[in-house]
């Protein structure tokens, strides 16, 4: 891939749509909205928050990401989204139970101003979930023809100059890549013959590309991770992303997993379990869609660990993940992980973590950031999968040569380096010879 040559100003509104307008999507339509009224800080939001070191040390030239690279203001953005419930963003907000009442009120208004658009949905893919706002056709060609519809729409509507469209919705079932994931003659046909291979999130996916509008994935299903959508976002200059935000859990493992690592301290095994109670937990409470989990759940120790790299260090740990739907906790979810590892002369330690985090906090300035990377990638004129946005999910999308990267610093150092690159700045290798000449 060419440094891009120029940089279009990110000029007029942004359009933010969410397939899915439940607790993530929701969460971040009213963090932002308290932002922009300055009642909140953007904790978590690397955009907002993040500075990044330029040059040599020496220089002390340390600017905000926001102040580095043009993006898209929070003032600029107008959301959007499709649901199966026909709930208001402030609505679905109030049973999400994220936010607490005082700053569920401060939003209120500006909240339901969001209404649902009929969602394209098949409850063969999601098997808890069962709602009334839902689009009818005859395929599911005519279902993405009438996504293509909403987005035109919504941008004639609210005058939005640029989208960006983020799944938010729910996990669907576990689904493998096919010959008809292959190639975009293959995946149109099969889209108008109902090909059970094809699940609603793909028909958003396609519409998006489609579109030109820039995608990402949040969950873990397929979505847009196949041959056939990353050509066809390729050939239509669209970036896209995925897969899975990776906020609790996930997160802690990508963290101290790479520490094992570098200490070259050995793994015997990690259990992971974890208790939720929001409608994700619900969904999850299905074995499909928790298989779709579990394999993005998976990845991460495999690739940091390499076993067939240290056999001895990594070449037999048992990995488990489980989650288990508690409805008590609403989405402050809690995560407890076992870890057993040995050190000199394979003597066994245990490390225990006991996240109590709250899922959709976590996962808002993720979104965010997601949204404004990708704004700003398809105004850099980059296509097709965005590597560098690896930091932000569990299950990354990558070329099919590459293994994915999930050590969460090395995610960081890329994500960094592509901004550097992007503006015509020195890469960072962390060598720093020259101060000792
Ligand atoms: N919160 C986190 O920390 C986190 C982390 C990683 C991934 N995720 C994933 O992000 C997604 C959203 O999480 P959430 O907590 O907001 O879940 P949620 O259940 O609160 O919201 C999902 C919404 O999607 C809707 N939906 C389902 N299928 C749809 C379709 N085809 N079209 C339109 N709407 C549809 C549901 O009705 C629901 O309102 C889930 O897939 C979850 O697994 C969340």
């Amino acid at each position: 891939m060419r440094r891009p040559a120029s940089l279009t100003p990110p000029k007029g509104k942004l359009g933010v749509l969410t397939p899915g307008m439940g607790a993530v999507s929701t969460t971040l339509m009213a963090g932002v909205e308290l932002i922009r009224k300055g009642e909140s800080v953007p904790v978590g939001s690397l955009t907002q928050m993040g500075t990044i070191r330029l040059g040599k040390r020496t220089e002390n030239r340390v600017p905000n990401i926001h102040d580095f690279v043009p993006l898209a203001k929070l003032n600029d953005i107008v959301f959007g989204g499709w649901d199966i419930y026909p709930d208001t963003a402030y609505q679905s907000a109030a049973k999400a139970g994220v936010l607490d009442a005082k700053d569920l009120a401060k939003a209120e208004k500006f909240l339901k101003t969001i209404r649902p658009m009929k969602a394209a949905f098949d409850q063969t893919y999601v098997k808890n979930l069962q709602g009334p706002n839902v689009k009818k056709g005859k395929t599911k060609f005519d279902l993405a023809e009438q996504i293509r519809e909403d987005i035109r729409e919504f941008k004639k509507k609210n005058k939005v100059d640029r989208l960006v469209m983020l799944w938010c919705g729910s996990t669907e079932v576990f689904l493998k890549s096919e010959d008809i994931h292959g190639d975009l003659d293959a995946f149109e046909k099969a889209m108008k013959t109902n090909h059970p291979a094809i699940a609603p999130s793909m028909l958003y996916a396609y519409a998006a590309i489609s579109e030109g509008v820039p995608y990402a994935n949040g969950a873990p299903n397929l979505s847009v991770d196949f041959p056939a959508l990353e050509d066809y976002a390729k050939a239509k200059n669209v970036p896209i992303a995925g897969k899975d935000f990776k906020t609790g859990q996930t997160l802690m493992k990508t963290v101290l997993a790479p520490a094992f690592k570098a200490r070259m301290l050995g793994l015997a095994g990690w259990f992971s379990t974890n208790i939720l109670g929001n409608r994700d937990g619900e969904v999850l409470d299905d074995p499909g869609s928790f298989k779709t989990k579990e394999e993005s759940k998976l990845g991460a120790l495999e690739y940091i660990l390499q076993p067939k790299v240290y056999p001895d260090l990594y070449g037999k740990f048992t990995h488990k993940v489980r989650i288990n739907y508690y409805p008590p906790r609403g989405d402050n979810k809690e995560g407890w992980d076992n870890i057993d590892i040995f050190g000199w002369l394979g003597y066994p330690m245990q490390i225990k973590v006991d996240f109590l985090c709250r899922d959709s906090i976590l996962a808002a300035p993720i979104a965010l950031d997601l949204v404004l990377f990708l704004d700003l990638a398809k105004r850099a004129g980059m296509r097709g999968i965005q590597e560098w946005l690896s930091f932000y999910f569990k299950s990354p999308m990558c070329a099919p040569q590459l293994y994915p990267e999930h050590d969460l610093f090395i995610q960081l150092m890329k994500l960094k380096n592509t901004l550097r690159w992007m503006m015509g700045e020195e890469l960072i290798t962390h060598l720093g010879a020259e101060y000792y000449d």
